[in-house]
């Protein structure tokens, strides 16, 4: 049997059942996932594809999965896209975008290749490009497109990944993550009249001092409200104010010379800043809101129960805006369509440790609006009963945002708290919170800064409970999540 249609009767085979998945968020039917792929609309509908290993919970050759959806919020999962089936991508059909095209639905990725040269191993990143029809695709014969050898020289050719790619007047565009030999991370742009044909074009961006990171994944390059945008997914960043060690995912702002095909980017932010979030890619609905999805782990956290199978899941998609040279993320608003049984505090005086009737559940969409209060700390402790229990909390006097899920119940979880600065100060704080089982993203004064976060806790625990060393007014709506 060939690969695509093994991994594709396995999944069948293996499927877990729905009542195990989260409800509204993509995971794997089985196996392993990680970062979104393809996330673009085609013939109306929007597809995303995810980097998929069918046959373990862990990381393997990479195929990509594929799912549908109408909304965002309600998908309906399809056949295997890719399978690592070619001479030019037998060690794995890396991460890539897709693009609606007069001739169907192309899909473009990275080709991994390993070869044995001089006794050593050693990897080749090339981009590859597939067509179908929203279900079926077939890669094209004269794969790779791209290779390393169109690369200037000293750029590496075994770090040349994740193409994303888009359509402007004169042809496509398509922006690729790299490095020098020296180590160096960047972004190089390549364009092409028909999409098949490439040609090298600039180094878009670069690391301008140094310090962030080794390897830029999954770039991303776009215009929102009349301002460019890149995002990049860096490897080992050190920690400082607004990073955390590791893998991170940053926007840069700044500056695009069209002529010279160059971002000059002045600001660099986390795009997230909860435990768990990388590889993001943005895609421009319909409508012409810029979607950003991302995968609700990373590579440094393995948290999941030993005997759980399947591995990781999608952030809920998000709607991106740019006020006052801000970038805020808010969940879609077909979210809002899945509300069921509305509760709501008006005024509500928290003083202590609190629950409140009504304010329980996993699956849920909940807003706190603090009014007004005499207070240092605010936590909302999630996922809770007597053993296990994850929090948010703010700590107005330090300007600080924590999350803990050292009580989640997970034995393998080392990176269990995140403490970062808050954007703004905490004077007025919205926040609100949305549940699915084992996760919950936290957006805080209407998307200025999100907190995506994964806990495997056992499904029992589904107390809400708040505390406070002094006082808050607050106003609390909470709704239930219901797909039937
Ligand atoms: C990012 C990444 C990509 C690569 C893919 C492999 O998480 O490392 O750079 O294409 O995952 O699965």
């Amino acid at each position: 049997m060939d690969k695509l249609s093994k991994a594709n009767s396995y999944k069948e085979e293996n499927h877990v059942s729905k009542d195990e998945l989260p409800m509204f968020h993509v995971t794997p039917p089985c196996g392993w996932m990680n970062d979104p792929n393809g996330f673009s609309v085609y013939q109306g509908k929007v597809h995303l594809f995810y980097q998929f290993h069918p046959y373990s919970e862990i990381w393997g050759p990479m195929h990509w999965g594929h799912c549908e959806t109408e909304d965002f919020i309600r998908w309906t999962e399809l056949p295997v896209a890719l399978a690592p089936d070619q001479s030019y991508d037998d060690a794995g059909c890396f991460s890539g975008s897709g693009i609606e095209t007069e001739k169907g639905h192309l899909l473009v990725y990275t080709g991994v290749i390993e070869k044995e040269e001089d006794g050593e191993k050693k990897t080749y990143q090339n981009q590859c490009l597939a067509w179908g029809d929203g279900e079926q695709y077939r890669k094209y014969e004269q794969n790779p497109v791209i290779t390393g050898e169109m690369l200037p020289e000293h750029f590496s050719r075994e770090h040349f990944r994740d193409p994303k790619i888009w359509k402007e007047e004169d042809g496509y565009y398509m922006v690729v993550g790299n490095k020098t030999d020296q180590g160096k991370p960047q972004v190089v742009l390549f364009f092409s009249k028909d999409s098949i044909e490439w040609q090298y074009v600039s180094v878009l961006a670069s690391d301008q001092d140094g310090t962030l990171g080794s390897m830029w994944e999954c770039p991303d390059f776009f215009c929102l409200d009349g301002s460019y945008i890149l995002l990049t997914s860096p490897q080992d960043l050190c920690a400082d104010q607004e990073f955390h060690n590791g893998n991170n995912s940053v926007y840069y702002m700044g500056v695009y010379d069209r002529a010279q095909h160059n971002f000059h980017y002045q600001d660099v932010h986390s795009l997230d800043d909860g435990l768990d979030f990388y590889a993001s890619q943005t895609m421009l609905a319909s409508d012409g809101r810029r979607i950003l999805i991302g995968w609700m782990q990373s590579w440094d956290s393995n948290i999941r129960p030993a005997d759980q199978k399947w591995a990781c899941m999608m952030t809920i998609p998000r709607e991106l805006q740019l006020k006052q040279g801000r970038l805020l993320q808010n969940p879609v608003r077909e979210f809002e369509n899945y509300h069921k049984n509305e509760v709501v505090y008006k005024g509500k005086r928290i003083s202590g440790m609190r629950q409140l009737a009504g304010i329980e559940g996993r699956i849920l969409d909940m807003t706190i609006e603090i009014q007004s209060g005499d207070y240092r700390e605010f936590t909302i402790a999630f996922a809770q009963n007597e053993k296990y229990q994850t929090s948010f909390t703010i700590r107005r006097d330090k300007n600080q945002i924590e999350i803990d899920r050292t009580y989640s119940g997970m034995v393998r979880d080392a990176i269990s708290i995140r403490r970062v600065n808050a954007r703004t100060t905490l004077k007025t704080c919205k926040i609100r919170m949305i549940m699915d089982k084992y996760s919950a993203e936290i957006f805080l004064n209407d998307g200025e800064q999100v907190f995506s976060n994964t806990f495997y806790t056992p499904m029992e625990a589904d107390a809400i409970s708040f505390y406070c060393d002094g006082t808050v007014i607050a106003d609390i709506v909470k709704y239930d999540i219901s797909m039937s």
